[in-house]
């Protein structure tokens, strides 16, 4: 296929060279540096997005224990798998990653395609994570375009294109491709990612200093480091008031499931409906579920903020008697095993308090 003409001035060739020299000397030790199997790399990066190195690492290990190769990821079932995602959040990576490791047993022989386009495919694998498994794990002369590689290169570009538009996603996914050294593809791409993690940082805040890139930076030599990248203004998120109800049977405390789609789908949450309710109000729907209160312990506020939504959340905590056959009555272990979300993690561990402080029942009725 033919190239079309570069709509922009190339960046410094040199680019390359310094910065692999630079990664030789500082690359970050790693566990999912440790191997090329792709396997290994795939969950890194999927893990990696919209969360930090440093929070990623425990939940790196403890997956890679429990679920060591894909064929244990195609296999696991749901709620172990949820349980080992709990507190990552954007839950439909964890989904997506099992969807992916199935298509790769079934239609693949269990073996991950080896390349970008074959990678592309699988289910939850965008242009980055198709970039960054084939240049790491299969040596691809392709780049792995995030948030930290569009504001390096924007930088280092001085152009004022919005990364957040596709248009300036495009423009300035070309002008990294053209760096992309074919003999070390992957220590290229990973070392864009350590410098835009550790030197060339967001919010006004890079470390010139340190940078192997800033007598080749446009935006450094025009003292403008902190005018790129452009984005454009964050949409304002929607604001969700709820009551949520720990509500304490016999030693048990009420769950539901998630609707199957959406934010947080499929995962576990307390009871909670629409709107602030006073404690008076909030004894409305019990009725409607099959339930009585019997003692109201305590009221707690919590508050969690996703990418589009906040919720303010009132929690009130009580011991009811009833049905409520519309819920799963967990147990403390049962509690142990299923995957709640983390914006529900204030109203976890009071429910965990109250069903450890409560004394075996005494006798049977
Ligand atoms: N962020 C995303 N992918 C990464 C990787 N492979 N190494 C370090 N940080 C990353």
């Amino acid at each position: 296929m033919k190239k079309e003409q570069l709509q922009y001035p190339p960046l410094p060739p040199a680019v390359t060279g310094r910065l692999l020299d630079w990664y030789s000397m500082h690359r970050r030790d790693l566990p999912w540096r440790e191997s090329t199997d792709p396997y290994r790399v795939w969950v890194s990066e999927i893990m990696l997005q919209q969360t930090r190195v440093a929070a990623v690492l425990p939940y790196y290990r403890r997956w890679m224990e429990a679920l060591p190769d894909v064929a244990a990821l195609a296999a696991v079932e749901e709620d172990r798998l949820m349980k080992l995602w709990e507190g990552l959040g954007y839950y439909s990576r964890a989904r997506n990653l099992q969807r992916a490791a199935k298509v790769v047993m079934e239609d693949h022989g269990g073996r991950f395609p080896d390349t970008f386009e074959g990678l592309r495919a699988l289910p939850g694998i965008g242009d980055y994570t198709a970039g960054a498994v084939a240049s790491i794990a299969f040596h691809r002369p392709v780049p792995a375009v995030d948030g930290n590689v569009l504001r390096i290169a924007a930088r280092l570009s001085a152009l004022g294109e919005d990364i957040l538009s596709p248009g300036g996603r495009r423009l300035f996914t070309d002008m990294v491709a053209e760096l992309v050294p074919p003999d070390r593809p992957g220590d290229f791409n990973q070392a864009l990612m350590d410098l835009g993690a550790t030197v060339c940082l967001p919010n006004g805040q890079p470390d010139c200093g340190s940078c192997p890139l800033a007598a080749l930076c446009a935006a450094h030599a025009a003292g403008r480091e902190t005018d790129f990248p452009v984005k454009r203004k964050k949409q304002a998120r929607r604001r969700e008031e709820m009551t949520v109800y720990l509500l304490l049977r016999e030693g048990r405390i009420a769950l539901r499931r998630r609707e199957a789609r959406g934010l947080l789908a499929g995962l576990w949450e307390f009871p909670h409906i629409p709107g602030t309710l006073t404690e008076e109000e909030a004894a409305g729907p019990l009725d409607r579920w099959g339930l009585t209160p019997l003692q109201w312990r305590q009221r707690i506020t919590a508050r969690h903020i996703f990418t589009h939504v906040e919720w303010h959340m009132t929690g009130y905590l009580l011991e009811v008697r009833g049905t409520g056959a519309d819920f799963t009555w967990a147990d403390p272990a049962a509690l142990e095993t299923l995957a709640v979300p983390s914006a529900f993690a204030k109203y976890l561990e009071a429910a965990k308090a109250a069903l450890a402080q409560r004394r075996p029942a005494s006798s049977p009725s």
